[in-house]
Formats: C-alpha cells, sequence, structure tokens
C-alpha cells in the first residue's frame, strides 16, 4: 500500500471515529449549556488554534490548546465540548486554507480526543462543572468527594494526552514511513510533564469561568483572563524552538566529527601507502582495541577514545625520517631502531595538535610502546602507570603485527597468537587485559577473519545520524513532508 493511499484510508477512519463518539456523547446525561458558553469557549478557541506559531521540527505536543479543551469539556459536557473544539479547529483551519486531508484529520481528531476524553470523564463520575469549583457550594464538598473529582480530572486528562498523541503520531509515521512507536516517542515524551502539570490549569480557567457568569462586566473579565493563556502558548513556542536548536547543534557538531573522522581516516591511509605491508594496520587495531575496550565493559565514550588513539597510534610515522626505514626490506641498524623508536612521541605531537585529543588521545598515543616491566619506550613507565588505552593497543598492535603476512614470514595461526600473548604477560602485557583478550569471541573472530572489521568505524552517536539520513534520503519518505509538518504542528 502506498504511503499515500495509508494515510487517506487512517484519515477516513478518524473521521469516522468522530461521528461515532458524537453519536454516543450525545447519549449521555445531558448538561446544561448556554449560548453565551458555547460562544465565549469558540471564540477563545479560535483564538487559540490562530495564535499558533509553527517551529521548525514541530512537536506533537507543545501547544497549550489542550488547556481549553479540558476547560470546555468540564464546562460544556462531553457533546458541546467535542462540538466546540471541532469547530473552533474547522474555523482556524479554513481560515489557514489547508487542504480537505488535512482539515479533515485535525477537525476529526478534536472531537475524537475532547469526546473521548469526557466519556471517560462520566465513567470516573465527574461532574459538569466539578462541585468543588462553584461558588458557594465549593466550601461545603468534602475533601474525598474533592479529591475524587479531581481524581477523574487527571483520568480524563491523561485520556486526553493519549488519545491525542497517538491519532498524531499515527498520521505522522504513516506519513513518513517511520514506526508509530519511535515517532511518537520522540515528539511526545518529552513535554508529556508539561502537559500533564499544565493540565491544572483547566480548572483555574473553569473556577474563573463559574464566576464570571453573572453579567457583562464579569464575562468580560473571563476573555481577559484567557490573555495570558494564550501569552503562555508563546512560553512553550520558546520551549519546542530551544529543542530544535539543540537538535541543530547536535547535527552540526556530529557532522564535524564525521568530518573529522574521515579526514583522520585519509591521513592513516597516506601513511600506510608507503608500506604495503602495514595496508590496514591501523584501521584493524582500531577495531580490536574497539573489542577488547567493549568487553573490559568500558563506557562507550571511553572506547571512543581508545579507539581514536588506536586509530592514530603510528601517524608520526608521517615523517620523512621513517620513509626509508618502512621501504627497507632487511633487518634495521641499531642506529635505524633508535629513529623507529621516536615515531611514538612523533605521533603524540601531531595527535596533540588536536584540541579534542588533547590529554588522555595523546597520552595512549605516547605510551603504546610500553612494556608492563617498565622496559618499553619512550618513558619506560610501567604496570597501571601505563594508561589503560595504551595497554589495550599494545595488545592489539601485537596481535595484528603477528596475524599479517611480513616479508620474512607469512601470518600466524591463532593458537600461535594467543599462546604469544600468554607468553607475554607480566613482561610485556597486563596480565588482566591478555585473559580478556584470549577468552574474548569478538577478539578470536577478528583476529580469525580481519576483513570483518569494518572500512570505517564511526562512533554510535553518528552510526544513528547516518541512518537518519539515509532515511530522509529515501524519497518516498520525503513524499508526505509537507504533511507531517502540518500535522506536527496541528496539536
Ligand atoms: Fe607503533
Amino acid at each position: 500500500m502506498t504511503i499515500d493511499r495509508a494515510v487517506r484510508i487512517y484519515v477516513s477512519g478518524v473521521a469516522i471515529a468522530a461521528v461515532a463518539v458524537l453519536v454516543v456523547t450525545r447519549a449521555l446525561p445531558a448538561v446544561s449549556v448556554d449560548a453565551w458558553g458555547i460562544g465565549i469557549f469558540l471564540l477563545v478557541g479560535c483564538l487559540l488554534e490562530l495564535s499558533r506559531t509553527t517551529s521548525k521540527s514541530g512537536g506533537v505536543t507543545g501547544s497549550l490548546v489542550f488547556v481549553f479543551h479540558l476547560a470546555v469539556g468540564l464546562v460544556l459536557g462531553a457533546f458541546w465540548g467535542a462540538v466546540t473544539a471541532a469547530i473552533a479547529k474547522l474555523i482556524s483551519q479554513l481560515y489557514e486554507r489547508n487542504d480537505g486531508l488535512k482539515l479533515a484529520f485535525n477537525v476529526s481528531e478534536r472531537a475524537v480526543s475532547v469526546g473521548l476524553t469526557f466519556i471517560v470523564y462520566y465513567f470516573l463520575r465527574g461532574q459538569h462543572p466539578p462541585p468543588f469549583l462553584l461558588p458557594n457550594v465549593g466550601t461545603q464538598i468534602t475533601l474525598g468527594a474533592a479529591a475524587l473529582q479531581i481524581g477523574a480530572f487527571l483520568g480524563a486528562a491523561l485520556t486526553y494526552f493519549s488519545i491525542n498523541s497517538a491519532l498524531v503520531s499515527t498520521v505522522v509515521a504513516l506519513a513518513t514511513g517511520r514506526p508509530v512507536f519511535k515517532t511518537w516517542r520522540s515528539n511526545t515524551v518529552w513535554v508529556l510533564g508539561y502537559d500533564l502539570s499544565a493540565s491544572l490549569i483547566a480548572l483555574g480557567v473553569v473556577w474563573f469561568y463559574v464566576r464570571t457568569t453573572g453579567g457583562p462586566v464579569s464575562r468580560l473579565a473571563f476573555l481577559a483572563l484567557c490573555v495570558p493563556i494564550i501569552g503562555a502558548r508563546h512560553v512553550y513556542n520558546k520551549l519546542s524552538t530551544l529543542k530544535d536548536l539543540f537538535a541543530e547543534l547536535d547535527s552540526a557538531y556530529e557532522q564535524l566529527e564525521l568530518n573529522v573522522r574521515e579526514q583522520l581516516q585519509m591521513m592513516v591511509k597516506a601513511i600506510e601507502a608507503r608500506d604495503p605491508y602495514t595496508s590496514g594496520h591501523s584501521r584493524r587495531v582500531c577495531g580490536l582495541s574497539r573489542a577488547i575496550a567493549t568487553d573490559l565493559g568500558l563506557t562507550p565514550e571511553q572506547v571512543e577514545e581508545i579507539e581514536n588513539a588506536a586509530l592514530l597510534h603510528d601517524v608520526g610515522k608521517i615523517h620523512a625520517e621513517f620513509a626509508p626505514l618502512l621501504q627497507k626490506e632487511g633487518k634495521l641498524t641499531e642506529e635505524e631502531w633508535a629513529v623507529m623508536k621516536t615515531h611514538s612521541t612523533k605521533s603524540a605531537e601531531l595527535v596533540s595538535l588536536f584540541s579534542r585529543f588533547q590529554g588522555y588521545v595523546v597520552s595512549c598515543v605516547r605510551h603504546h610502546h610500553e612494556r608492563w616491566d617498565g622496559r618499553g619506550y619512550p618513558d619506560g613507565v610501567a604496570g597501571e602507570a601505563i594508561p589503560l588505552g595504551a595497554r589495550i593497543i599494545t595488545i592489539a598492535d601485537t596481535i595484528d603485527a603477528m596475524t599479517t603476512n611480513r616479508p620474512y614470514r607469512g601470518a600466524l595461526p591463532l593458537e600461535v597468537v594467543l599462546s604469544e600473548l600468554n607468553r607475554g604477560k607480566n613482561t610485556q602485557f597486563d596480565e588482566t587485559l591478555v585473559d580478556l583478550t584470549i577468552n574474548s569471541v569478538t577478539v578470536r573472530r577478528l583476529i580469525s577473519d580481519p576483513t570483518l572489521i569494518p572500512e570505517y568505524i564511526p562512533s554510535p552517536k553518528i552510526r544513528d545520524r547516518m541512518t537518519e539520513a539515509r532515511e530522509r534520503a529515501n524519497p518516498k519518505l520525503q513524499k508526505f513532508g509537507a504533511f507531517r509538518r502540518a500535522a506536527n504542528d496541528q496539536a
């Protein structure tokens, strides 16, 4: 089924539900209403609907129109409440010249949400208006009776938010091809707390309304009360705009992160191009380090720092003095080794040029040739004085050196690699890390088949971002973008 057809069928279903809800609400015990009540709520409803301003990404909720919906139902009952809310929406939709499908959905959604809310309120024994809000009567109501009425109201408010968000999230999900629950969660949860607290404003509105039905002056006073509510709507818009701003900042930061990682990857490839035997070495060391760090139970942020250090651990070899050493066929002389050993400090110097890598990543790079017994280089530090990330990279580096073909020998089999690691416990390597590595299913799998390590290893955050970008690039998902935005803005 096409997205277009699915949306049309869904909107038709909501429209039929609206008629059914109105029929049911008509059958409930009548609530006495007067033309003034309906007229003033209609006016306030239209003002609220038209005072909406759209936010860039929109939120399914985030509007104070619901205060009006709850108040209108408390005063006029389920039927007239639903009818008034639907007519207010209809007028605002006609004023905004929205197309038929949007208009049908938005108006029907109002009737269903308000109607069902006050059907629930009726079954929770809620009264119109709640007696404890009435002048003279209010003070004679017992605390228990008032609590029951407040309970009925909160039950109705919860029903309203559930139905409203479910109806709107479903149409957004259908129009965008995204899962309903994911849409509901991303658009609704962040503001649900505000909505529930703000729903109590509806009780205040009703309290004021029942005191202002005595004459034209007091009725004008009720209208005056509605001005701050319409003003409060803008506070919600500001919240929504702030959320959009944070999302944009997040997106910009992740794009930057993606660019930095891609550039680093290119830099590393350029270095490795000099030596065919180490091609892909940094990427594999990065993948192995990631596997070990993850198995160790480190946080995603710690794993990412170690991954970055692993990717860049030999970056200092880009300096010209290392070129002849990397290309030399035979063994290195003692002098040449002395030069070669400076690569870890050279790498650390280069990595420290990136402000975001200063500190832990730089020290992991600097110490990736240290040994547990203190006989490594450049500083000869030992044991836990060597940063954990550097100890992990040392093991990953050694594994990759053993499992790749060299001019003087072929790749060593898994069992030989593991026994070499065992032999290096407490001299070259951290014993705990060796045990963890040997027992790691992931590491064994990567050693047996290094092609399993992806060409580019993005961070989890960037991976999510890339998935979303792919979704956005799908023209089928874009088709109803305009409808989705309108549906987002409508509530
Ligand atoms: Fe190295």
